[in-house]
């Protein structure tokens, strides 16, 4: 069949060539290579890149066992360090004067802490901890902001085999002690305020309000690293950081763990119920986050990186606290937003830092092209951002618009942008461009980074032929992959490996690969789970939270309808105890459900739009129809077939309800 006259190949764009000859997969021949060598030998593969990245204390002999599928095990009987490798490693081999973090306080405050320093701060960090009686296996909570206090504890906890659960500083009291209550932890690291775009906010006060929730009783110590010195209570469990550190030792043993050794629970937000604690691994999570650090973002040496996230988020754990200082790196820590004092903040801290790899998210860039539309001093042209040579994109999907604009005016167009999709779950990249290696196409994440084995199917695992959307999956279990659910093996197996798709990991987005190159784009989630400014939301968890107010709400439903900047918007349909407001009543009672949202879940999970109704669109089951819902939420004439609606005058409500 031939194309329509009009059909439009999407524009390519290639490898520049400088890249295609040095960087570490150097053109497409040595991607393919590369995934021939482990479609020929997958365990050899997977075994050589381990050997290769990761140094080991005791060598693996057995490389991946599926003897109790899916609970997947990877180089058993391997043991390691996690910070050993990604600290000591460095210092042995030269690395202990280089740069591992250039800080950028919120105020613009800058801070070099060479790889022997942090080492020297993680080992009395954990000399520290380990006096307070934290050891291999314990869980312990860090509810911090970024700081380099921040990554030593991180890597302060992998040095004892203790395990951490990061909980992003936007957390409510509320989700903070869910988490540590989940997880069992013994001590929780925080600091006494963070410093956001110029204003101080809190963090002890909240740990002191989850504590007092109840349910964290295991928990012995608070740890408190001093930010800002404002004024907060004190308990008798807590411990200031500096006094608790000064005393101690500069060296620590590690503590040789086996591969399997869980490194940290992360929490993210499933489709049903409450969020799920995703168990990581040591040996198999760091060959991971290694490998894919240097061949997707092609660091060298002299690279200086800096990737955006916050370490409350798994590109935060992966792309700062880890992958990068395995390899012995440099990178940009940064305290701040990307809009203080201005929206230029991204752009000067570019070219101040010289930064050569710059790894961000779509709606950063969706908010700073719409600064920058504004007020043309906060334009990207206005700096010089000469040193780029890699950008990448995390979190959603790109809208190609977007992606031009990020090619253009961030990356001099002479930048590849690696557009890498991949999930808490993944522990790593699994989809995305090598910068030397693969034609770019503005919107597509391209092709499996080698060794992963995506597949688009059917319902019952079916092979889908390419141009068909279908769902995503993984068919082979690779190192980085999720080991649990905390405390849930049920939940783990039900939520990713459902008996319908033969084994295959389910991602839960849905996706299609073009007809000509097998390029993947992502459509977004199948399931009831929303991405808002890149983070992870339950419908569900939205809901629970709003039905809790049991004074007002007797019943709501969340959807997610599309948003120019933050990708998604949540939007919620609300029936109150009382009568329907209308009008001023409405907006003041929307403003206190959503500050009600706010101390439950925390300010991300904010419903953009609350809309009250005196009823919800139901079946004749009593099923809440939400795909209705979407065509209301997104403003679209109803199409759908309404004949199974038990009550279809209130669609009429609830569109002019706006
Ligand atoms: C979405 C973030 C399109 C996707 C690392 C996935 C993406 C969810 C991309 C995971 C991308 C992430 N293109 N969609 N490049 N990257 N996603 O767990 O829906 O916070 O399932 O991990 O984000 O979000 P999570």
């Amino acid at each position: 069949m031939t194309s329509p006259d009009n059909a439009q190949t999407p524009k390519q764009y290639l490898p520049p060539q400088a890249l295609m000859r040095s960087a570490h997969v150097a053109g497409r021949a040595a991607y393919d290579a590369l995934a021939a060598e482990a479609e020929a030998g997958y365990e050899g593969y997977w075994a050589r890149l381990a050997r290769e990245f990761v140094e080991w204390k005791t060598p693996f002999e057995k490389v991946l066992n599926t003897d109790h599928a899916p609970m997947y095990k990877w180089f058993e009987d391997g043991t390691l360090n996690v910070s050993y490798n990604c600290l000591d490693r460095q210092v042995a081999a030269g690395r202990g004067d280089k740069a591992a973090i250039i800080f950028e306080a919120d105020d613009g405050k800058v801070t070099h802490t060479t790889y022997a320093q942090l080492l020297a701060q993680t080992c009395r960090m954990a000399n520290a901890l380990k006096a307070l009686g934290v050891g291999k296996g314990d869980r312990v909570a860090i509810y911090m902001s970024m700081s380099v206090e921040a990554v030593a504890a991180m890597q302060a906890c992998a040095r004892l085999g203790a395990v951490h659960s990061v909980v992003f500083g936007g957390f409510s009291a509320h989700s903070l002690r869910d988490r540590i209550a989940d997880t069992g932890a013994v001590a929780v690291i925080t600091a006494d305020e963070q410093v956001r775009g110029g204003k101080t906010l809190p963090l002890k006060a909240l740990v002191d309000e989850a504590l007092a929730l109840g349910g964290c009783e295991a928990v012995r110590n608070v740890v408190v690293y001093r930010r800002t010195g404002g004024a907060i209570a004190w308990q008798s469990h807590d411990r200031w950081m500096h006094e608790l550190t000064q005393a101690q030792a500069e060296v620590c043993e590690p503590e040789w763990v086996s591969a399997e050794h869980p490194l940290f629970l992360l929490y993210t937000s499933g489709s049903t119920g409450k969020p799920k604690g995703v168990q990581h691994s040591s040996g198999g999570y760091l060959v991971q986050a290694a490998v894919t650090a240097k061949w997707t973002f092609d660091l060298h040496d002299d690279d200086v990186f800096w990737c955006t996230a916050d370490i409350g988020w798994v590109t935060g754990h992966s792309y700062i606290a880890y992958g990068p200082l395995a390899l012995g790196a440099t990178q940009v820590v940064f305290e701040g937003v990307p809009t203080y004092p201005d929206a230029a903040r991204f752009w000067k801290m570019i070219e101040r830092h010289k930064v050569t790899v710059f790894y961000t998210a779509p709606t950063a860039i969706r908010s700073l092209i719409k600064a920058a539309e504004g007020h043309a001093a906060v334009h990207p042209r206005n700096f010089d951002l000469s040193s780029l040579r890699i950008l990448g994109s995390v979190g959603e999907p790109i809208n190609p618009a977007a992606w031009e604009w990020y090619h253009a005016h961030v990356g001099g167009g002479r930048c590849p942008i690696v557009d890498t999709w991949w999930q808490t779950e993944t522990g790593g990249h699994m989809i995305t461009p090598l910068p030397g290696a693969t034609a770019l196409v503005p919107g597509s994440c391209t092709l499996p980074f080698p060794g992963i084995m995506a597949a688009i199917v059917d319902e019952t695992g079916g092979d889908l032929p390419n141009g068909q959307s279908g769902i995503l999956v993984i068919k082979k279990p690779w190192p980085g992959m999720i080991r649990t659910i905390w405390g849930d093996d049920a939940r783990y197996q039900s939520s990713y490996y459902p008996p319908e798709l033969r084994g295959y990991y389910l991602a839960g987005d849905g996706a299609a690969r073009d007809p000509e190159t097998g390029y993947f784009t992502i459509g977004g989630r199948i399931d009831d789970v929303l991405n808002v400014s890149g983070h992870r939301m339950g419908t569900m968890e939205i809901e629970s939270a709003l039905v809790a107010c049991t004074d007002l709400v007797a019943e709501a439903a969340v959807v997610g309808r599309p948003d120019d900047t933050s990708g998604e918007a949540i939007c919620a349909f609300v029936v109150l105890k009382r009568s329907r407001p209308t009008g001023e009543e409405a907006g003041k009672l929307a403003a206190e459900l959503r500050n009600w949202i706010g101390k439950e879940i925390g300010p991300i999970a904010k419903p953009k739009d609350i809309r009250f109704a005196d009823n919800l669109p139901k079946t004749r089951s009593g099923k809440i129809m939400r795909r209705l819902l979407r065509s209301v939420a997104k403003g679209e004439a109803i199409t759908q077939d309404t004949s199974t609606l038990e009550n279809p005058a209130i669609l009429d409500q609830l569109s002019e309800a706006h």
